[in-house]
């Protein structure tokens, strides 16, 4: 068994990037949002479920950008892959712009 434990959100979480590749919209998280909340608030319908890091519902291919993961969902391999990000719990690495498959 790979799987690792939820990281709980840090309390100085720092606002990051992301850009939509195939809307080529820009978007900012700040940092009292999750990446979900984020697509919400840019009118972004992005389905999610138990919205604790737990089901991967609201699963998304990362096409570029280091990932903060913080789920209990996602293998240590598929973290180490760095291709997909679980949006209601995890972040952009600090400093990073995530290039997402959106
Ligand atoms: S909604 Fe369940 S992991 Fe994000």
């Amino acid at each position: 068994m790979d799987r690792v434990e939820n990281v709980p959100a840090a309390p100085a979480d720092k606002p990051f990037t992301v850009y939509l590749a195939r809307q080529k919209r820009e978007i900012t998280v700040a940092a009292d949002k999750t990446l979900l909340q984020a697509l919400h608030d840019a009118g972004i319908n992005y389905y999610g479920s138990c919205l604790e890091g737990r089901c991967s519902n609201c699963l998304c291919r990362v096409i570029s950008g280091t990932i903060d993961h913080r789920d209990s969902v996602l293998t240590e391999k598929e973290r180490a892959r760095g291709d997909r990000i679980i949006t209601c719990v995890s972040r952009g690495a600090a400093g990073e712009r995530l290039v997402l498959d959106l």
